[in-house]
This record gives structure tokens, C-alpha cells and sequence, in this order.
């Protein structure tokens, strides 16, 4: 019997991004140092990385990880429920959930495993998912490896989520979204969707990887931020590896939820508990991120004098009040070529192109840091106006008409 052969299946799909234009590079840092790191012996200026409050090389996260790792070692050697959860699993789960003002917390070893089993546990093979077309790639593959319908709505657009859930019949349902859109930047309408979720009996799941640490009192996050209740959002799921700048994730709620998902989500109970250092340097991470209130001060600074040039510049930049600033290049070529330009100026900025982003939606994905200085913001806009001056036109074109 003839099958096609799948190494050569995967080799022509690979071929084909090549020929689009779209191939992805992959590349190392050889040193980082905050915000300024090392690629082939050249020194960059990043904009591109997630440490929103510059935490990933603070002193006592650090120090936190190291003496954790001497008493632990550098793992935790076996899942959660066998004999891998640690005192400092523990104690990292209560500081998370009093932090998101939740009954229990559950942690992870990442934002995508965190969904997946979330997601399987809650719909358990049925019922429908309700998601924003712009959610992350983690939340959507985690309805279809569900087994729910998955159900897509327009943008932050409430009507269009009523008429998935009105379609939806009396099937369980579960709504979930980005707190804040990890290519766009912008906040959910969340208090909209919590009054419609609440009005259909369905749950609402809010995926604040880019909101945990950044938005709300303490950087409780977005849901925080919108006054929303453990009710009214049942199921909170953030990450460790972008405000906090350690890895992994937790889903917080209340006692019930965090039982159900210590049973039944697979992607907890099936694989090896995030490293018991990694836990203390999180904790060291959280409580600074709750008390150091000048560095989200500082941040929000950082972000407006990047608006406020990149307006003057005549950048197209999307409505985002958050670190994550795309700039709106629209063709895939011209924003990889923008890229390039930045980097041979030592600018260092993420070229989103599809299908990370749809279709003539690429963008230069703007990152900004508490680790910033406003020197550095200077220099990004210097380097933006001499990189896009000849793209710009086009750019702003391609833009309009997304
Ligand atoms: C909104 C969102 N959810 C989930 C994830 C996945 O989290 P992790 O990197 O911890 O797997 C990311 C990004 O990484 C994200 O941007």
C-alpha cells in the first residue's frame, strides 16, 4: 500500500511558507542583560520580550531561585499528585490566589498547558466554546482538542459573541478571551461580556497572560482592573513568564474549580510540576510586582511618550493603552524589511506576520518594559522614522484598509 510519506508532507508545507515569504527564523541570544541583549555578537535594544516590569533579572527573583534550587535541585522529578509538589508550590499558590482575590489557585508548567486542561476538564467533550476571533492560538486549540463546538465572534464585539451563545441553544457553554489581546494590545470588553455571560448562564474564562501584573490595583490584572468578581469571572487563568518574568501559569477561582481541575484536567495530573525554584522566584517576583507600584508608574510613562512620538511620526498605531504597541504595516514583506531596517540600527523589535495575525494584518509588535529608560523609547522612535520613512506611505495605506 502507497500512504504519503509525512516527513515529506511537513518538508513541502515548510517549502511553501518559504516561497510566501513567511518562513519563521529562529535565532539565539547569546547574552541579555535586561533589555539589551546579544545576537551574533551584535548589541541590540529589545522591544520585543514580555518582562513588562523588568522582574525576569531582578536581584531577590534570582537569589529566591537559587536557594530554592540548592534545597530542591533543579526539578521537581515527578507530576504534582506523585511527589512533586513542594512547600514552595504551596505557598506560591496562595500568594496567587489572595493576589487575584480567589477561594484556590492551581499552577501549570505553561499559559498553553494551563488552557488546554482548563478547557478539557470544564467542557469534558461537549457543549459549546465561545471565543474572540483575536484570542491566543492557545485558547483556540484548546476548544477544538475539547471536543465543544468552537464558536468565533467578531473582535470585542459583544453582539456577535450573544449571537454564538443564542446559537448555542441550551448546550453548556463556556466564553473565553484574551484580557488583553497578545498581537493588538488592546483590553477586552470584559464587564460587557461578564453582563452577557451572566444573562445566558454561561461561564467566562479570561486569559490574562498580558494583564496579570500590569493592569488593576497591585497589577492584579485586567479582570481586577474591571471590578469583576470571582462570580462574574469564574475561571482566571494568567502566565508567570511575562510580567512576572519566571515561567508557567495558574488558573485561579473558586475551591470547587480548582478540585475539578486537580482531577480531571490531564495536562496537571499527566505531567512534571513546574521546577519548586522556579515556584520561589515567582513567589520573590509576585510580591514585588504587587508592592513596587513605581514600575507599572513608570511603564505607563514609557508608554505614552512612545505614543505620543509614534502619533507625532504619523505611525499607524493600534488603540492599545497596554506595553503591547503594534505598529500596523498591513504587507508581510514590507514589515519584515521594517524589521530588518530597525535591527541594522540595533532596534530589536518582533516582525508579526501571518498566520500568527490574519491576512494583511502584519505588524512590528512593540514590546515596552519598565527595564526601559526613556532615552531607550527615544532611540526606538529615531530609528522607527528612519526605518519607516519609506514604508510609511505604504503602510499607512495598507493599514486603512484592514
Ligand atoms: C494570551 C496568551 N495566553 C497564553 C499564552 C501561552 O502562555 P505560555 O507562554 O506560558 O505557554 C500566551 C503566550 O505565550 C499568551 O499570549
Amino acid at each position: 500500500m502507497s500512504r504519503p510519506d509525512l516527513l515529506q508532507r511537513l518538508a513541502a508545507r515548510t517549502a511553501g511558507r518559504e516561497r510566501a515569504g513567511l518562513r519563521r527564523r529562529l535565532r539565539a541570544v547569546e547574552h541579555a542583560h535586561g533589555m539589551h541583549i546579544r545576537i551574533n555578537g551584535r548589541e541590540l535594544l529589545a522591544f520585543c520580550s514580555n518582562d513588562y516590569l523588568g522582574l525576569a533579572r531582578h536581584p531577590k527573583v534570582i537569589a529566591a531561585l537559587r536557594e530554592a534550587a540548592n534545597e530542591h535541585g533543579a526539578g521537581a522529578t515527578a507530576a504534582h499528585l506523585i511527589c512533586g509538589h513542594r512547600r514552595e508550590h504551596v505557598a506560591l499558590e496562595e500568594e496567587l490566589a489572595e493576589w487575584t482575590q480567589r477561594e484556590r489557585a492551581l499552577l501549570f508548567s505553561s499559559g498553553w498547558l494551563a488552557n488546554l486542561g482548563a478547557m478539557q476538564a470544564l467542557l469534558d467533550g461537549d457543549g459549546v466554546c465561545v471565543q474572540d476571533k483575536l484570542n491566543h492560538a492557545s485558547l483556540l486549540d484548546a476548544a477544538k482538542l475539547s471536543g465543544a463546538a468552537l464558536k468565533r465572534y467578531q473582535h470585542a464585539d459583544c453582539e456577535s459573541a450573544a449571537r454564538q451563545l443564542a446559537g448555542a441553544g441550551g448546550l453548556p457553554a463556556l466564553l473565553a478571551t484574551d484580557g488583553v489581546f497578545s498581537m493588538d494590545g488592546d483590553v477586552a470588553p470584559l464587564r460587557e461580556l461578564a453582563a452577557l455571560c451572566s444573562r445566558e448562564s454561561a461561564t467566562l474564562m479570561v486569559d490574562d497572560a498580558h494583564g496579570i501584573g500590569v493592569l488593576g490595583a497591585q497589577g492584579a490584572g485586567s479582570v481586577a482592573e474591571a471590578g469583576l468578581s470571582p462570580s462574574e469571572v469564574p475561571v482566571l487563568m494568567a502566565t508567570l513568564g511575562k510580567a512576572l518574568g519566571t515561567a508557567g501559569a495558574f488558573i485561579a477561582g473558586s475551591a470547587a474549580l480548582i478540585e475539578g481541575l486537580t482531577q480531571f484536567a490531564r495536562t496537571y495530573v499527566y505531567t512534571t510540576a513546574l521546577p519548586p525554584s522556579l515556584a520561589a522566584a515567582t513567589s520573590a517576583a509576585v510580591r514585588i510586582a504587587r508592592t513596587e507600584t513605581w514600575r507599572r508608574e513608570k511603564l505607563n510613562a514609557l508608554i505614552a511618550r512612545f505614543r505620543a512620538g509614534a502619533q507625532q511620526l504619523g505611525l499607524p498605531l493600534a488603540e492599545s493603552r497596554t506595553p503591547i504597541q503594534p505598529v500596523l504595516l498591513g504587507d508581510a514583506e514590507a514589515t519584515l524589511r521594517a524589521a530588518d531596517e530597525l535591527e541594522s540600527g540595533g532596534v530589536l523589535v518582533g516582525a508579526i506576520r501571518p498566520p500568527s495575525v490574519p491576512a494583511n494584518g502584519a505588524r512590528l509588535r512593540i514590546t515596552l518594559s519598565a527595564a526601559h529608560q526613556e532615552a531607550d523609547v527615544d532611540r526606538l522612535l529615531d530609528a522607527l522614522a528612519k526605518g519607516l520613512s519609506r514604508h510609511c506611505e505604504r503602510a499607512t495605506k495598507a493599514a486603512s484598509s484592514l
